[in-house]
């Protein structure tokens, strides 16, 4: 019995990856390998897919927010708010930016709890970083902070209002992936993705090297010319792609057994990541183990709040997190990709329905 695999990158590539290599072919034939034409149009197809007004490609999604978050105004010291349950890269990033990360509760779909954000505003954090897990977009969050958008999963997803600035991923496994890492600086707030492209480019300002560095230390992060021109093919299959993991997962959602459930999912939510809730850790490891004698691989999701993390003892501040203390072991991510064939997708929902019942 072949598995069936959480991801399958080159699969899903099959798409476009003619078209692609022969855009990589003319870069290498160009030498124009740093910026050009290519990068400047994966970022008009960054911004027009996200819905905002312009896009800068950086090295990756962790970079995007790191200097997004710098671009944003935030200082060494301060405080970010972050939500309890995301990928590590979120408060990564927090760190590479010099802020302190301040972790509080979600919702009841593990999404940064309003709230639980006003208190810490009201405590003195003055930056958040809403992270719009699995396609899901977090609720309006009370004014009086500077917000810097996780869009890390929402390639695909219906746009919003009001994103001044952000930051999206293209690495492999996500929505609209890259041949490799890879991330912009999204937004519509123009002076901070300016500010975003000399911070990605050593803080210079100016378009060559050894020009003026401006008023902050930046690094070397920037989208690869031949990851643009793959990011360029792969984006005309976007709304193929996005229909297909929407349709997988429907069938997934029917074919649940009666125990098990699933994140609620906004209207037009890309899928990213299929969700599978159990009633508890027990069930949860149980789950994982019938899938894998079903021959289906699992990917375990967030495994605990991220102030519980070793990583970051004594450096962040945490407020109480019941809610993604209850959530956290109940989740697991099941193969969901435009990869899979048919009756792959046959196998892992009879496999999600044949779930014994808890005895
Ligand atoms: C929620 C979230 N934030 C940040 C990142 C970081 O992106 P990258 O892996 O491209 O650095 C990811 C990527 O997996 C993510 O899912």
């Amino acid at each position: 019995m072949t598995r069936i695999r959480l991801a399958d990158p080159g699969a899903v590539a099959a798409r476009w990856r003619a078209e692609a290599l022969a855009g990589m072919a003319k870069i290498a034939e160009s030498g124009a390998f740093v910026g050009g034409p290519a990068v400047a149009e994966a970022e008009r197809l960054a911004a027009t897919i996200l819905g905002r007004r312009g896009a800068v490609g950086v090295a990756s999604g962790t970079d995007a927010l790191a200097i997004a978050l710098q671009a944003a105004g935030l200082r060494p010291g301060e405080l970010v708010v972050v939500p309890a349950l995301t990928f590590f890269a979120t408060v990564g990033a927090v760190h590479l930016a010099g802020g302190v990360p301040y972790v509080v509760d979600v919702d009841d779909r593990g999404l940064l709890d309003p709230d639980e954000a006003a208190k810490a505003f009201e405590e003195g954090a003055r930056f958040a970083v809403p992270v719009h897990l699995f396609g899901n977009r977090v609720a309006t969050l009370p004014g009086g902070a500077t917000l810097v958008h996780d869009l890390a999963q929402m390639a695909g997803a219906p746009p919003f209002a009001d994103v001044a600035i952000g930051g999206l991923s293209a690495y492999p496994t996500k929505v609209w992936p890259a041949p490799g890492d890879g991330g912009f600086v999204v937004g519509d707030d123009l002076d901070a993705l300016q500010r975003a492209r000399h911070l990605g480019s050593h803080g210079h300002v100016g378009s060559h090297h050894h020009h003026r560095v401006g008023d902050h230390i930046g690094r070397n992060s920037r989208l690869d010319a031949l990851a643009a021109a793959w990011l360029t093919a792969a984006a005309d299959h976007l709304p193929d792609l996005v229909r297909r993991r929407q349709a997988i997962a429907a069938t997934y959602d029917a074919a649940l057994a009666p125990s098990l459930g699933t994140l609620v999912r906004d209207v037009g939510n890309p899928v990213p990541v299929y969700v599978v809730l159990a009633q508890g850790r027990f069930e949860r490891d149980r789950l994982a183990a019938h899938l894998d004698a079903c021959g289906v691989d699992v990917g375990p999701l967030y495994p605990m709040p991220l102030h519980a993390q070793p990583a970051l003892a004594g450096r962040c501040r945490a407020s109480a997190t019941p809610r993604a203390e209850a959530l956290c072991p109940r989740w697991l991510a099941v193969p969901c990709h435009p990869g899979l064939r048919d009756d792959e997708v046959g196998r892992v929902a009879d496999a999600l329905s044949s779930f014994p019942r808890p005895r």
